[in-house]
């Protein structure tokens, strides 16, 4: 397993679609590893495959708290096949956009479709934080991050903060 680099805003990969994965493996299993550790490093409790910079439709999500024992999942192909109408609110971060936090609406309960890192296919129903979390990753997989359901003002305020910080890191090589 190794800890690959974390892609940060504004690199315009995070704007990309991601593509079906056609073949679970042991390439992606790999790979899937590798993203669990980077995820584990972070910390974080998710992370999308195009988050270390490849576009494939995967992710992992652990929300284990610190206390209880790992539980990582792995996501291939996660698709919300369902959502309900009622809404609930999660204070939302991002390993790519550090450091920033809004608390963000979505549907409280979703029922997602996915393969397991068998190549088994599931259909389940989940609520509270891990409802959001999906919501959240398979965005990330669609090019979508949680600054876009912010005001046009506060997105443009990050957007900018993170292109400056990037513009200087490449002056400081
Ligand atoms: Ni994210």
């Amino acid at each position: 397993m190794a800890i690959r680099k974390i892609v940060k805003l504004p690199d315009p990969i995070l704007k990309k679609i991601s593509q079906p994965v056609e073949r679970v493996d042991d390439e992606l299993r790999d790979l899937a590893d590798d993203m669990i550790a980077t995820m584990y490093d972070a910390p974080g409790i998710g992370l999308a495959a195009v988050q270390i910079g490849v576009l494939r439709r995967l992710l992992v999500v652990d929300i284990a708290k610190e206390e209880e024992p790992r539980s990582p999942q792995v996501f291939i192909n996660p698709e919300i096949i369902w959502s309900s109408e009622e809404l609930s609110e999660y204070e939302e971060g991002c390993l790519s956009i550090p450091e920033v936090f809004d608390n963000i609406q979505r549907p409280a309960e979703v029922r997602v479709s996915y393969l397991d890192r068998d190549g088994k296919p599931h259909e389940t129903r989940y609520d509270g934080l891990m409802a959001t979390v999906l919501q959240h990753e398979i965005d990330h997989l669609n090019g979508i991050l949680f600054i876009d359901y912010l005001s046009r003002l506060k997105r443009g305020t990050i957007v900018r903060k993170f292109t400056k910080q990037a513009r200087q890191q490449r002056e400081n090589v």
